[in-house]
This record gives structure tokens, sequence and C-alpha cells, in this order.
């Protein structure tokens, strides 16, 4: 088996990655953690990352001013250089063009918050708590130019209880992150979730909302 080579793309503190980078190191894992990169210096999942030996890298964006392609090209450069096959968003906070989208497209996978095609943007635990959700989630997706638009590999879902607050949703919300993410990685990284004309194959077949992975606790 030849392993897929991934960058992990992080501004914050990176749980996401390290789940990555966790399942990674079971044998039969399909792709390994090859660079993880931060647009922040300061970012605490860069610590996580050295400390488990995995190459890390910087590229500010601060430098690059309001012009967000060169920000990207120097980016996609040290991804080049790493001879990456595929990029997982986990935490970055940059917009990324539709340059750089599209050279990466049916590469380029992101997990965002919230059951998508619900919640898009930012605040997504407040928002559903104000929605009176009674569930909420998590969404593993191919990343189209259209943000958190793209088609939908794996959702994780978990109930909204009484009582919750952002914060207790939130960190009920990332645990099935973890879960999650792994197991999509792992579909793209064997090819068997592909981006197609627009849409999400799973095992050839479209999947709208791709796979359901549903969370009682
Ligand atoms: C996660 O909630 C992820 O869904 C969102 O940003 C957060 C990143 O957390 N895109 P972490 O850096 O992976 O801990």
């Amino acid at each position: 088996m030849t392993r897929k080579r991934v960058a992990v793309l992080i501004s914050g503190r990176g749980s996401n990655m390290a789940a990555l980078i966790e399942a990674a190191k079971a044998e039969d894992y399909p792709a390994e953690i090859a660079l993880v990169l931060s647009n922040r210096p300061d970012a605490g999942g860069l610590a996580h990352a050295r400390a488990a030996n995995i190459v890390t890298a910087v590229v500010e964006h601060k430098g690059h001013g309001k012009n967000r392609e060169a920000f990207e090209r120097t980016l996609a450069a040290v991804i080049d250089e790493h001879r990456i096959d595929l990029v997982c968003l986990a935490g970055f906070m940059r917009i990324l063009t539709p340059w750089f989208v599209t050279r990466w497209e049916g590469r380029l996978i992101n997990i965002h918050p919230a059951l998508l095609p619900a919640f898009k943007g930012l605040d997504t635990h407040q928002r559903a708590l104000a929605a009176a959700s009674k569930t909420h989630g998590a969404t593993v997706h191919f990343v189209v130019p259209e943000m958190d638009s793209g088609p939908i590999i794996v959702q994780g879902s978990v109930p909204v209880h009484d009582g919750d607050t952002a914060e207790t949703l939130a960190a009920r919300v990332l645990t099935v992150e973890h879960r999650i993410y792994p197991i999509a990685l792992r579909l793209v990284a064997e090819g068997r979730a592909r981006l197609v004309d627009g849409r999400c194959l799973i095992d050839g077949a479209p999947s709208t909302h791709g796979i359901l992975i549903a969370s009682e606790i």
C-alpha cells in the first residue's frame, strides 16, 4: 500500500490535526501526515505536531497584506515541496480563493462544526442553540470555491441537550469531529470517496449527505 502524503492546515489548537495524526499511526491507515502547515506561528497545534515528529511549516498571511493569492502561492509552493497528495483543512481560518481550491479540486477536504447545509460560517453552536435544533454535529466535505458548500463525505450528529451552552455543545461536537475526520480521510485516501462532476461518489454511487455517523451521547 502506498500511503497518501497529507498536509494538514491549521490556525489554532489543532485537535482535529491530532486526531488525524493518531489515526495515521495505524499500520493499515492509507495516509500519512507528511506536513502540518499553519498561517499563525503561535498556533498551539504546531507544538503537538513537532512532538509527534511531524514536519511543520508556517506561512504567515500577514506579510502578504490584502493579496490573498500571493499568500496562497507561497502556501502552494510549500505544499508542492513536500510532494503532498491530499490537503486537510482543520481549523484553518483563511478563506481560500478559487485559484487554490481549483488547483486542489478533489484532493482538498475540510471539517465544519455543523450538519451542513445548516449553519455555514461562524458561531455554529450558538446558532444551533438559537434555532432550537434538537440535533447538531459536524461535516467533512470536499472544498469547492463557495464556502462550506462542497459535497459531503461524512457527517457526525450529536443530540442537543436541555441546558446546553455553546461551550458544552461545542465539546460534544468536537468528540464527533475527532471520529469522523479520520474516517473521511481514509475514504478519500483509498479513492472510495471521490469528487466527480460536483458530486461526492462513495464506492461509485452518488451520495447527497455522505455517510452519517450518529452518536447518542
Ligand atoms: C473545529 O471545530 C473545526 O470544525 C473548525 O474549527 C475547529 C478547529 O478546532 N473548522 P481544532 O483546531 O481542530 O481543535
